[in-house]
């Protein structure tokens, strides 16, 4: 019987264990995570989204007091459109984030950096190519893009001179939005090194729209492989979205994927960035209480656990602390909802916003539990203690399952 030992990845002249731990913004996917990843010879993610919020929670930096204070005057505006970021200090959370995650880096493995297209920040060109820039001076192994087509975002690092050896990969969700991609990416001469193929029952945003029930992973993951063979174009696929044990991985390594990447199961682990007491709410989850809705400003669905604060919460934009879904025009689909509801209720008081979320100051301050579909079965991965509560598990518990079960068993941790 196969375990996913027996299968590596090969990148390039790199040959890795096939598991990927996919990026979870705002920093769930910790730089601990990832790092654990890379340590055990797979690869790891971090995310760059809100990273200036992230490099003062770690690095005890000030970036989005300062800028709070920078744009206090406009904070009772119901237009936010002035806000802008720093170029400058955009690079320099970015390099302190990526720069401290590559430095405590051990083992084989790789650290790729998961990049959203929808973090428009009101200049969207700009902001994501000293995003994309940043992190590759300061030496990430990988770029992933993701939540996004993606179309001219390789030109913008195309003069950078990692463009050609780092790891550049995309996540895509069927195989039109590949197509695309390639085609509008044919000049460069630059193929992706990787390509992600996310199915509908991942966590965060899906890249499908309100027929997302309907699409199914090994499918897509079929269209692809045919359309790269017919291409002509040996380019590594990994499988994404509802792989929750060693048995399900090794599925899709016998199908035409090249690795697995998963988070759901990670989301419990003691490395993961989530409070602890919202980890309990992932475990305590049942299939019941998981939904799909489209309260996420970005226009995709997005998965959450029912009880998440931030559904139905009427908060004032943060835009001038935060501001980074602030499309090109400074606009947020949550800021016109706000703004309606204001109307309403001109004191600012007692607003209930149901349609959209303050996306930004939710996810800052992890009110937002999105999730994959199969977190219900996150109880199953471990022990309940006396206080009721499940314990956490390590990172490396969590790999090793992935890498070594076989016949759909998943290995329960020792009482701690
Ligand atoms: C809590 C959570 C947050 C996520 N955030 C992001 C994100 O910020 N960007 C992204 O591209 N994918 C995000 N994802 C998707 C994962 O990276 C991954 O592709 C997917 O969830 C894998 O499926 P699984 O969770 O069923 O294992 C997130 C997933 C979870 C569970």
């Amino acid at each position: 019987m196969q375990c996913v030992d027996n299968f590596r990845l090969q990148l390039g002249k790199k040959e890795v264990v096939p598991i990927v731990i996919g990026g979870m913004g705002v920093d769930i996917s910790t730089a601990e995570l990832a790092l654990e990843a890379a340590r055990l010879g797979g690869i790891g993610h971090i995310s760059d989204a809100m990273v200036p919020d992230v490099s003062d929670k770690r690095f005890n930096t000030t970036f989005v007091k300062d800028k709070t204070k920078f744009y206090k005057v406009n904070i009772p505006n119901p237009d936010k459109s002035i806000i802008q970021f720093d170029l400058g200090l955009l690079a320099e959370a970015t390099n302190l984030h990526v720069g401290a995650t590559m430095e405590a880096k051990r083992g084989d493995g790789l650290v790729f950096v998961n990049c959203m297209e929808k973090l428009t920040m009101n200049a969207p060109r700009e902001t994501l190519q000293v995003r994309m820039s940043s992190a590759l001076d300061s030496g990430i192994d990988g770029i992933t893009l993701s939540a996004g087509l993606h179309l001219g975002s390789f030109a913008l690092i195309e003069n950078h001179p990692r463009f050609r050896d780092a790891f550049l990969g995309i996540i895509v969700s069927s195989v039109r939005a590949l197509q695309i991609f390639l085609r509008k990416n044919a000049k460069l001469n630059r193929l992706p090194d990787y390509i992600i193929v996310e199915g509908p029952l991942a966590g965060g945003h899906l890249g499908f729209g309100s027929d997302w029930a309907e699409h199914d992973l090994a499918t897509i993951i079929a269209e692809v492989v045919q359309y790269l063979k017919k291409e002509n174009l040996n380019i590594p696929i990994i499988a994404a979205g509802g792989i929750f044990t060693g048995t399900d991985a090794v599925s899709f390594l016998e199908s035409g994927s090249s690795a697995d990447q998963v988070a759901t199961r990670f989301t419990v682990a003691n490395e993961c960035g989530l409070p602890s007491d919202v980890k309990q709410e992932y475990f305590k989850a049942s299939e019941k209480d998981i939904e799909v809705n489209t309260i996420s400003p970005t226009g995709y669905p997005m998965r959450m656990l029912k009880s998440s604060p931030a559904i139905g919460s009427g908060i004032r934009p943060g835009c001038e602390s935060y501001g980074y879904l602030l499309d090109g025009n400074g606009s947020c689909a949550y800021i016109t909802a706000y703004n309606r509801e204001l109307v309403f209720h001109p004191d600012g008081k007692n607003i209930s916003v149901l349609d959209k979320t303050c996306l930004c100051t939710h996810m800052s301050n992890f009110k937002c539990w999105t999730c994959g579909q199969y977190t219900y079965r996150l109880k199953d991965t471990s022990i309940k203690l006396e206080d009721g509560t499940y314990q956490t598990l390590s990172a490396e518990h969590i790999f090793k399952d992935y890498q070594y079960s076989v016949d759909q068993k998943v290995a329960l941790p020792s009482k701690a």
